[in-house]
């Protein structure tokens, strides 16, 4: 069943977080929604522009709908990762989203409510939520690299304004994540008491985790056993940081890089251990396994299991 996010946040809001998963291919789509299935979790499934432009929006939409028939009992919302103006305006106006984020987070305090509010009005005039962003993550994301010294935490004094000058549904905020494998390098990790202080001026309004990936240190042995060279001082966000974060109002956690290293890790393994095979079904298959696994594990961490 299809759902705005809006309708997934009304239900778990401090209670368990909503996992949204970045969708690039096939195999991915398949691990998900099986996952989603076998739990009974609901769920957000969301591209970015540049996976769009990866696979085409036709086609990523198209599979997800498939899925969407061949997993009959998923709840799930579909949602626009990162989206700028010239996406937003492309997925409304083709039709397939239910949510979008605008991510005018790189501009002034005035400069991203106008532009929010501008998309907010479109969207909700369609029935699409909007998740809306304060604050800038460090870190890798498609092609935007942001450097710690120019990343800065969501303040919590502008947040109350800021969700009532724009109307959005929910809001991503910068709390020590980053996007990419290689988060907590300085070791600071994800800071709690910033989160406490936006979610008393912001009580049951939902807000939004990005750079929400594990990074497990098992998964990136393995790939570096295999050849792969991730650096291991790599830390994501630590699942006690995740259960502390979820009374707090987080009810969307943002998931891609721990899927890239999932796929690095079994397709490495294939190349060492079978050099004589050539099918692209046999890695896919485990890959379709093993992500599904993980994504129960979140789902549990999480507190989902069950919620669809
Ligand atoms: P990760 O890099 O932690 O997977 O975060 C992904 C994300 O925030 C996508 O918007
Ligand atoms: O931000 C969304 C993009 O998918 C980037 O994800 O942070 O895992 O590289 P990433
Ligand atoms: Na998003
Ligand atoms: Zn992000």
């Amino acid at each position: 069943m299809l759902l705005t996010t809006k309708q997934l946040f009304e239900k778990c809001y401090g209670r368990y977080a909503i996992a949204a998963v970045n969708v690039f291919f096939m195999e991915e789509i398949h691990g998900l929604f099986a996952a989603a299935q076998q739990t009974g979790s609901p769920f957000i499934v969301q591209t970015t522009p540049f996976a769009r432009d990866y696979a085409a929006a036709e086609m990523l939409l198209a599979m997800i709908n498939a899925a969407a028939k061949i997993y009959p009992d998923t709840v799930f919302a579909i949602h626009m990762d990162h989206g700028y103006e010239e996406h937003i305006y492309d997925a409304v106006a083709k039709g397939g989203y239910t949510s979008v984020m605008i991510d005018a987070s790189h501009d002034t305090f005035d400069k991203n409510i106008e532009r929010t509010k501008a998309i907010v009005e479109l969207a909700h005039s369609r029935g699409i939520s909007v998740e809306a962003e304060l604050g800038v993550l460090a870190g890798v994301e498609d092609d935007l690299t942001v450097d710690a010294a120019h990343s800065f935490y969501t303040n919590p004094q502008e947040v109350e304004d800021f969700v009532a000058a724009t109307g959005c549904d929910s809001l991503a905020i910068a709390v020590g994540t980053s996007h990419g494998a290689y988060k907590f390098s300085g070791g600071q990790g994800l800071q709690l008491h910033i989160l406490n202080e936006i979610q008393k001026r912001l009580p049951g309004f939902p807000l939004v985790l990005h750079g929400g990936s594990n990074v497990s240190s098992e998964v990136v042995e393995r790939i570096n056993a295999a050849g792969g060279k991730i650096k291991t001082d790599a830390r994501g966000v630590q699942d006690d940081e995740i259960r502390k974060a979820i009374p707090l109002g987080v009810c969307k956690i943002n998931i891609a890089t721990d899927m890239r290293l999932v796929w690095t890790m079994v397709n490495r393994e294939f190349f060492r251990d079978k050099p004589d095979e050539f099918a692209p079904t046999t890695p896919g298959k485990t890959f379709i396994e093993t992500y599904k696994n993980f994504m129960i594990s979140k789902f549990e961490l999480f507190g989902s299991t069950g919620k669809a």
